[in-house]
């Protein structure tokens, strides 16, 4: 057991921890070259209906997480600009084009041949990589994220779209036929739903969106896209290119407060699929403002409290490596961090002692600083959450056993690793989706299975050990339990190929780059009874190219 250090040393050491958090923040007047803050944007214009329309009314300011030291030691906010604070008519607005643009399947874009809309969502794509900079410049400053990552999102959203072309035209081309089963002759193909709310998470503002912005446009859907709370400027710069890329109507932007102008979106029974990053509570409320459940399709990627269960012969190098990074890689603010540590009674002591020293040496610093990894946090409310979620540990019998752990100055938390985290505690069950890293010990692997069977999250968990009896004993019911188990390894989206989901409140439906464009699509075929007359129906339709549908073309 490590010896608990005494409250007079941890009181120290959170002081002086407080004083480097605070030197951390730059100087005013002396922001370093590295830093390339991006100049004060001002967004007054709203894309609704293929036009940027002017908008003169209320703004919304956009502060960002990175703050500045004062002449008097105090912290000043960055502002880095501003958005329109749209209310229920412009909400109004960008429904009604959505529809006209759907124009009850009708329209241009849910008819267009997919070849076409492909070569709509490419040139898309070449215009974002020109914005490619000022994006994760923004990206940057307005969440936080380091330089490194950021430019790592961007690149990654690139492959997600090249690799969505790459798999709906492998689709469409064996789809591409005619199939003959007992005197039916079919074409099988996959059409669009309607209009889709997309909402995306403030952690992955660019890539989490784009995994179902993409999807449902590509297959012919149009796009009701509310920005997330965090991360709104950084549209700005492709909002030309969204505006000549496809036709008006089919990709409009709502803003303004999400409880009011969403529900009201929902409530108009006009949205065919809901596609939510975010929580269970929302989703659920989102659903029941519907007013026909049945027409709805969720699409929803939602909370998870991933363990690690570590078993006595695990290499602890190993383990406290991925445990590290899995817990703590832009501060814990990813779906898939490992939220619970669950480590065997005999190697605990062990466990801590070396994750503790390696937390050390983890980089807290600006964002575009080489090597960060924990940086300044958009959302104030969830760092008083972190310090409230400890402080009910504490109170609960749990130390924080890291010197200065749960040290704060203003958007920066330097991590604290609570132990022992027991049932009862909020931190045993929460998802706290920030850099606090509960831990526990196990006697029985029992024990460790029945956390992830009683926890209200199903997306992934980890296990370390070396012993495949004991870790195939335990892949064998965990994989009931979640949806990705990880051996030896933290938890992960990617590779964005393979399916992203989870069980119970963590998901809805699957997101991958081949799923993705099954989720936003609907299997429809068009079927005849075999025969003369058929043979020369469909032979004319094909020939002469008279549908969208009905076709056998290739796409190269
Ligand atoms: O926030 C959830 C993300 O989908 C996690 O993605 O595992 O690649 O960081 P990641």
């Amino acid at each position: 057991m490590i010896p608990l250090p005494p409250a007079g040393p941890q009181a120290d050491a959170l002081a002086s921890r407080r004083q480097g958090l605070l030197a951390t923040f730059p100087v005013a007047g002396a922001m370093p070259a590295a830093a390339q803050r991006p100049a004060p944007l001002h967004q007054r214009s709203i894309l609704l209906d293929g036009q940027l329309q002017d908008w003169n009314g209320a703004m919304q300011e956009v502060l960002s997480p990175v703050q500045v030291r004062q002449a008097d030691g105090t912290l000043r906010a960055v502002v880095l600009g501003s958005y329109p604070l749209t209310g229920l008519p412009e909400a109004d607005q960008a429904l009604n084009a959505a529809c006209a643009a759907w124009d009850k399947g009708r329209g241009t874009w849910p008819t267009l041949p997919t070849a076409d809309r492909i070569r709509c969502v490419e040139t898309f794509t070449a215009r974002l990589l020109q914005r490619r900079d000022a994006i994760v410049r923004l990206i940057v400053w307005e969440i936080g994220k380091s330089l490194a990552d950021a430019g790592r999102e961007f690149d990654r959203t690139i492959e997600y779209i090249h690799a969505t072309v790459a798999d709906l035209k492998a689709m469409e081309n064996g789809n591409s036929r005619f199939e003959e089963v007992d005197g039916t002759i079919a074409q099988i193909r996959r059409s669009p739903l309607g209009i889709v709310l997309c909402m995306g998470p403030f952690n992955y503002p660019l890539n989490e969106t784009f995994t179902t912005l993409i999807p449902a446009l590509i297959m012919g859907n149009v796009v009701l896209f509310k920005p997330p709370r965090f991360g709104v400027l950084l549209y700005e710069p492709m909002l030309e290119a969204f505006r000549v890329s496809f036709p008006a109507g089919v990709l409009n932007l709502v803003y303004g407060p999400a409880h009011v102008v969403v529900p009201h979106l929902m409530a108009s029974g006009h949205v065919s699929v809901l596609a939510l990053i975010g929580t269970s509570k929302v989703a659920n409320a989102l659903k029941k403002a519907h007013p026909k459940a049945n027409r709805l399709r969720a699409v929803l990627g939602l909370e998870a409290k991933n363990a690690a269960i570590v078993l006595a012969d695990a290499d602890l190098e190993l383990t406290v490596r991925e445990c590290l990074a899995g817990a703590l890689t832009f501060n814990g603010q990813r779906c898939t961090a490992l939220k619970m540590l669950l480590v065997h009674r005999s190697i605990v002591d062990d466990f801590l002692q070396r994750f503790c020293a390696a937390l050390e040496s983890l980089k807290i610093g600006m964002p575009w600083e080489p090597g960060v990894m924990l940086t300044p946090m958009p959302d104030p409310v969830r760092i008083d959450y972190f310090e409230t979620v400890v402080a009910d540990a504490i109170a609960q019998g749990a130390q924080v056993i890291n010197p200065g752990g749960g040290s704060r100055c203003a958007t920066l938390y330097w991590p604290a690793v609570v132990y022992p985290v027991r049932p009862g505690m909020r931190l045993y069950r929460e998802e706290q989706f920030g850099p606090v890293v509960p831990v526990a010990a196990f006697d029985d692997v029992e024990e460790a299975l029945e956390y992830v069977i009683g926890a209200d999250f199903g997306q992934q968990v980890s296990v370390f050990g070396q012993d495949s009896r004991q870790i195939a004993d335990l892949i064998d019911p965990l994989v009931n339990q979640v949806c990705r188990v990880n051996l030896n390894c933290q938890c992960q989206r990617g590779p964005d190929v393979f399916p992203f989901t989870g069980r119970r409140d963590s998901a809805e439906g699957t997101l991958s780059v081949h799923d993705g464009l099954r989720a936003f699509s609907i299997r429809t075929m068009v079927a005849a009874k075999q025969g003369e007359a058929t043979r020369q129906l469909l032979d004319q339709i094909v020939r002469n190219n008279q549908s969208s549908f009905l076709n056998t073309h290739y796409i190269f």
